[in-house]
């Protein structure tokens, strides 16, 4: 029976996010970077403090962490690492020029009440980790080498699924696949390996099937409360899929960050308890 909104029901949340103060394209390590592109840093701020605004309004709680100089892409928080049941698995970033942020993340979660497992292997935290129906789903091809997978299962102690990603434009698994709520997905079936499509297909049956003009929208890269499902404005063929489903949409502009090749999810790290 399919649902509505009426009947969904939203899980409050506690959430990590930086502040795009320094926010700027210096490097290319995505499809999506240009450096000759101009950036507003200041509009990029406007548009995080709504997005910041839009989940608070929405009885979640949000943490941040002091942006750092020299770290344009730290507004990214869901690249430091990944919770789930209370353990924090830390990241290990593939390009030198985001490897700091891995501690700004780490000391986040050793100052608090969180178990802190330090990886030894490359992976990008929530950008290619998942949580659904009591799995990690988990990419592979671009940034997380695969190998981190198994480094993610004992770390964690749930199940992971590893998933290969073969579009460059959809370098991680968020960019590519969002849980909607805890047992289902959206996910655009392209963007991973005709193997892993099947895998998808078993695990996920009902699955909400995404197309390119949403996965190139950025519309998979969305937070979902189980009701409310942020995404940003150009998402639009998205959200009239997840109303169809019952969710109910939340719209924010994220123009500036995408010019980092990040929206919605890229900013937000979920802490799992
Ligand atoms: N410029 C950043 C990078 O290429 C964007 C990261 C986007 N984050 C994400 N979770 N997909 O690493």
């Amino acid at each position: 029976m399919s649902q509505t909104a009426a009947t969904r029901q939203l899980r409050a949340r506690e959430y990590l996010m930086v502040p795009p103060e320094n926010f700027a394209v210096e490097y290319e390590i995505n499809p999506w970077m240009d450096t000759s592109t101009e950036v507003d840093a200041r509009l990029a701020v406007k548009q995080w403090e709504a997005l910041k605004d839009a989940l608070i309004s929405k009885g979640h709680t949000v943490h941040t962490l002091v942006p750092e100089k020299g770290l344009p892409d730290m507004v990214f928080a869901a690249n430091g690492a990944f919770t789930v049941d209370g353990v924090a698995y830390g990241a290990k970033f593939k390009y030198p020029q985001r490897s700091d942020e891995a501690k700004a993340h780490r000391e986040f979660y050793e100052s608090r009440d969180w178990t802190f497992r330090a990886p030894t292997l490359t992976n990008e935290g929530e950008g290619d980790f998942a949580y659904a129906n009591g799995l990690i789903l988990a990419g592979y091809g671009f940034r997380t080498d695969v190998t981190a997978h198994a480094e993610a299962q004992e770390a964690l102690q749930r199940p992971v699924v590893s998933l290969k990603l073969v579009d460059p434009r959809f370098y991680h698994l968020d960019t590519a696949l969002a849980a909607l709520d805890d047992d289902n997905i959206t996910y655009y079936p392209q963007a991973f390996s005709e193997a892993s499509q099947r895998v998808l297909r078993q695990l996920f049956p009902d699955a909400l099937i995404a197309d390119e003009e949403d996965a190139e929208a950025f519309a998979l890269n969305l937070v979902s409360d189980g009701l409310n499902v942020f995404l940003n404005t150009e998402s639009v063929g998205m959200a009239t899929k997840v109303m169809d489903r019952g969710y109910v949409p939340v719209l924010t502009d994220l123009s500036e960050l995408k010019k980092g090749g990040g929206s919605v999810k890229c900013c937000i790290a979920e802490l799992r308890r």
